[in-house]
C-alpha cells in the first residue's frame, strides 16, 4: 500500500440508511449519534446542474416525488418529501443538497465518501460537476472527501477535473480489466462487494497500492471475515450494531 489513508475504518452507508431516511440530514445525524465520523452517500445531478443526494434515478422509492429525478430542478426536487416513505417520525426531511452535507461534515469534522451516482447517460458530467463542488466545498480542508464510483468513465472525469481529490474504484464483481482501469484512474481504494475479497484479492490489491474497504457489511460474520483479512474500511447500514471503534 503507498501513500497517505486519513480515513476511519468504519463508515456509515447512505447516512445511517435504514434506521432513518437514506441520504438525508436525519440518517448522518443519526449515524453520527452512534460515534460514526464517516460517511458514504450517492450523489447526480438535477437538470439545472446541482448535485444532490439520492440512490435511484427515479423519486418513487425514497420520495413523494415521481420519474427521473435528474430531469427536475433542484429547486422542484429541494421541495418533496424525503422522509414520509420511511417513517412518520421523518415526515416532511428534504433531499439534501451536496453543499448540506458539506457544511454538516465540515462543522463537525466528519469524512465523507462520496459515490458518484449519475442518472444513466450523465455519467461524464456528473464526474466533473461532482469532483468541481467537492473541490469547491471542502477547500482548505485537511481530509478531502473520497470520490468513488462503479462508472470508470465519471471517475475519469473526476480525475481530469480535480486530480488532486482522492478516487476509489467501486466494484461488483472482478471484470476483466478492473486492476489497469483502477491504475489509470489513480484510484487509492478499490471498494468491493465485500463477498469478493479473499486473502489472494485482498493481496493482489495491497500489493497495486490499493486500499481494500468493502461494502454493504451487516452482519458480525461478514465484518470479522474482513477484519481477519485485513482489509481496511466497512461500510455498514448497522450503524447500532457494530462500534465504529472497534
Ligand atoms: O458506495 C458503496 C455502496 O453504496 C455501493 O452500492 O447501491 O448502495 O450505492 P449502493
Ligand atoms: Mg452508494
Amino acid at each position: 500500500m503507498s501513500g497517505n489513508w486519513p480515513y476511519p475504518r468504519w463508515i456509515a452507508h447512505r447516512g445511517a440508511g435504514r434506521q432513518a431516511p437514506e441520504n438525508t440530514l436525519a440518517a448522518f445525524r443519526l449515524g453520527a449519534a452512534h460515534g460514526y465520523r464517516m460517511f458514504e452517500c450517492d450523489v447526480k445531478l438535477s437538470a439545472d446542474g446541482v448535485p444532490f443526494l439520492l440512490h435511484d434515478a427515479t423519486l418513487e422509492r425514497t420520495s413523494n416525488g415521481q420519474g427521473s429525478a435528474g430531469e427536475q430542478s433542484w429547486h422542484a426536487l429541494s421541495l418533496l418529501d424525503a422522509g414520509s416513505w420511511h417513517s412518520r417520525a421523518h415526515a416532511g426531511e428534504p433531499l439534501a443538497s451536496l453543499d448540506n452535507l458539506a457544511s454538516y461534515c465540515r462543522h463537525n469534522g466528519y469524512f465523507l465518501n462520496i459515490e458518484i451516482k449519475p442518472t444513466p447517460g450523465a455519467e461524464v458530467l456528473t464526474g466533473q460537476v461532482v469532483a468541481d463542488a467537492a473541490a469547491r466545498l471542502w477547500a482548505g480542508a485537511t481530509v478531502p472527501p473520497l470520490l468513488s464510483s462503479f462508472r470508470p468513465e465519471a471517475l475519469k472525469a473526476a480525475q481530469a477535473a480535480q486530480p488532486q481529490l482522492p478516487r476509489a474504484l467501486l466494484l461488483d464483481s472482478w471484470w476483466e480489466g478492473w486492476l489497469d482501469t483502477a491504475k489509470a484512474l489513480a484510484c487509492s481504494a478499490l471498494v468491493c462487494n465485500h463477498a469478493l475479497w479473499d486473502a489472494a484479492t485482498v493481496g493482489a490489491a495491497h500489493a497495486a497500492g490499493f486500499r481494500t474497504l468493502s461494502y454493504t457489511v451487516n452482519d458480525e460474520w461478514a465484518a470479522q471475515r474482513l477484519l481477519d483479512l485485513g482489509t481496511d474500511g466497512i461500510i455498514t447500514d448497522r450503524t447500532d450494531l457494530f462500534s465504529p471503534e472497534s
